[in-house]
Order: C-alpha cells, then structure tokens, then sequence
C-alpha cells in the first residue's frame, strides 16, 4: 500500500494513508477484541463484548462507515480485510463462547448435584370408602347367586317413592320431617325400594336385582345421619316362598360375616312386602355371647325383608298368581358398623383420615 502511495503521490497519498491508518485502527481493534473475548469470564460478559464490537454502536458498524467515506479504490482492500478480521473475531468469539458454556455448565453440575438415589416423596395412596368396600362385598356375595345391579335416582317421585309401594299418603314414613321435599311432588328417596318399581316396569321376569345408594332422611344422631345407604334385593319368579327368602339370606350373611351364624326372622309390618320380617343374625362380634354391639341381646338386626306384596305386582302389571317376589332392604352403614366395630355413624361422613386409613 504504501508502495501505491509512492506512485501516485497526490492528492490520493493522503487518502492512500487515511487507508494504512484505518487498517492500523481494524488491527488495533482486533488486537483489543481478541483480548476482551479471551478475558471474559462468563458467557454473559462475553456476549456484552460482542455487542461492544459488532452491535449496531459496535466498532465494526463505525468501520463500515469509515469504509463508506473511501475513495472506490480503497474501499475493497479495506473491505476484505475488514471481512477477514470479522470472520476471525467471529471464529474466535463462538471457541469461546463454547468454551464458557461447558465451563459454567460443569459448575452447575457440580453445585445443583442430585442423589438419583434417594427416595422420592412418600405419595399417599388413596383407598376405598368402608361404606363401598360392604356395598361391593355385599355385590360380590350375591351376584353369585345371580343378582346383578340396577341404580335408580336419588331425586324421586313421590309415587314411586310411596304410592306404587303401597304407602299410603297418610303413613308415618311420609311425614315431613322424615323426608326431604324437594317440591310437591318429588323427594329425595327415602330408601332404595323405588327401585324395585322402576326395575318392575322396565324389565320382564325372572329378575334377581340389587340396588345399592344413598337414601335420605331428616334425621342425625350417633346412630342416624340425614344420608345414608341402603342396598335393596329384590327377586321375581314363579313359586316364591319364604323358604327362598330364608336360604338367601342365610347364605348372605354367613358369607358377609362368617358361617358359624344363626339367623332369625321376627314378624313385622312394611306396606310393600306380605308376609314382612326383620331380619337378624347372630352377633358376629361376641358370637352371640352378648356384648355392646348387640345390647347384651346375642342378636343384630341386619334390615326388612319379605315376600312381595301382590298389590305392587299388580300396580306393576303383573299377574301375583303367575308371579312372586322376594324383597329385602339393608343398611349399609349398619353392616359396616358390625362388620368394622364403628361406634359412631358419623365417622362415615367425616372423612377423618385417622378413621379412613384404618380400611387401606
Ligand atoms: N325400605 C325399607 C326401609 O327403608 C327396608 C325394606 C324392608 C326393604 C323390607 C325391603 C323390604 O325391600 O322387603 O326401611
């Protein structure tokens, strides 16, 4: 270059040494960003050296308007060399940036060090309900004999919930503070026997059903809670007797609690059934020894039952001479409070986990 500026010693020589300056200025530079680069510690200040020489107020922007001010024949040696260092400073640049970013992800490493070994957080495990691990037992036991379920709703109308079982309007069980109106017409069910209605007008015997949910009814105390659950059997063939009433629940119970029990029927009195009886078993607890759970009396009462009144047959369509039903009604909470020893039948609602955990 300098050699140029001998043969043309005009006015172009002044130009020609604008030119050695400014490549002088470039190596200057590269000199300074080869030393900034390689002294960043981190990637972060890297980055701002970066912008330092090739953001827009960087250097390189200030040499490309140096190189705009040129004579024509200037301008591509300038340019390649301003090109060539910028690749060089580029290459340089990306080594280090590479360089720092294994670095700093080495300390991370080492300081966000896990033990892959150590145990993870306890998750707890959720489990049943006591109150559907005996609605499913009692499902099992007698879905052996041939009963499969059928669900009804819990919002009913007052027919199927009283009428078509033959209670009448004036009977005590409809008596506003047992049950929950909802309006004139409609309540929330006070037992699963509605379901025997519904399954009546649907299907076509020879039924064998269950119909286990929530029942309803104002009441709460340690044995009483305003919601409770009930399963409902119910079976309609030809030629039932009370013969078939007793062998089922029979079976039922000892599978439930044991085969050592006694059962016994004692008279009693529902609209729907005819002949009706209470239905107790032996204490599965002291083994009728007596104790707290029976009242020192060795029996427990497990629910109603009964042979089908002809009168919801036939409110049903069907011929009571032709066919027969059996129907007995549970409380659910009732079996577990002696299948599980539960004192207080509020403890199903509370939803304790002390109490809870003790049926995982
Ligand atoms: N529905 C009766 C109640 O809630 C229980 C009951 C008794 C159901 C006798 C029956 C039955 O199916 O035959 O008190």
């Amino acid at each position: 270059m300098r050699l140029r500026a001998i043969f043309q010693p005009d006015q172009r020589e002044f130009v020609t040494m604008a030119l050695t300056e400014h490549l002088a200025r470039l190596k200057e530079i590269e000199a300074q960003a080869q030393a900034d680069f390689t002294n960043a510690p981190g990637t972060k200040e890297l980055y701002d050296q970066k912008v330092r020489y090739f953001g827009k107020q960087g250097s390189f922007s200030e040499l490309m308007r140096v190189m705009g001010k040129l004579g024509p024949e200037d301008k591509p040696t300038f340019g390649k060399e301003v090109n060539e260092t910028k690749q060089r400073l580029e290459a340089l640049y990306n080594q280090q940036e590479s360089q720092l970013k294994s670095q700093e992800m080495a300390t991370r490493l080492a300081q966000e060090a896990l033990d892959l070994s150590l145990p993870g957080p306890e998750r707890s495990q959720g489990s049943r309900h006591p109150i559907s691990l005996v609605i499913n037992e009692v499902i099992s036991i007698l879905s052996r004999i041939g009963y499969s379920v059928r669900l009804g709703p819990q919002i009913e109308g007052d027919w199927f919930n009283f009428e078509a079982l033959n209670i009448p309007p004036d009977h005590p069980s409809r008596d506003l503070q047992d049950t929950f109106y909802v309006d004139d017409h409609h309540v929330l069910r006070t037992h699963t026997s509605p379901v025997q209605i519904h399954t009546l007008l649907n299907e076509i015997p020879p039924l064998r059903v269950l119909a286990p949910g929530s029942v309803f009814r104002c009441d709460s105390d340690v044995s009483h809670s305003p919601n409770f659950h009930q399963i409902e059997g119910m079976l309609v063939d030809r030629k039932v007797s009370m013969a078939d009433l007793k062998g089922t629940l029979s079976y039922f119970v000892k599978e439930l609690f044991g085969s050592s029990l006694k059962v016994r029927f004692r008279p009693s009195f529902f609209p729907f059934t005819e002949p009706s009886a209470e239905f107790d078993c032996s204490c599965p607890i002291c083994q009728g020894k007596g104790c707290r759970m029976c009242k020192h009396s060795g029996w427990v009462e497990i629910g109603g039952c009964g042979l089908i009144n002809p009168k919801v047959l036939m409110q049903a369509g069907l011929d009571p001479l032709e066919w027969q039903g059996l129907a007995f009604g549970f409380g659910i909470e009732r079996m577990a409070i002696i299948k599980y020893g539960v004192q207080d039948i509020r403890l199903f609602n509370e939803n304790d986990l002390r109490f809870l955990r003790q049926f995982e």
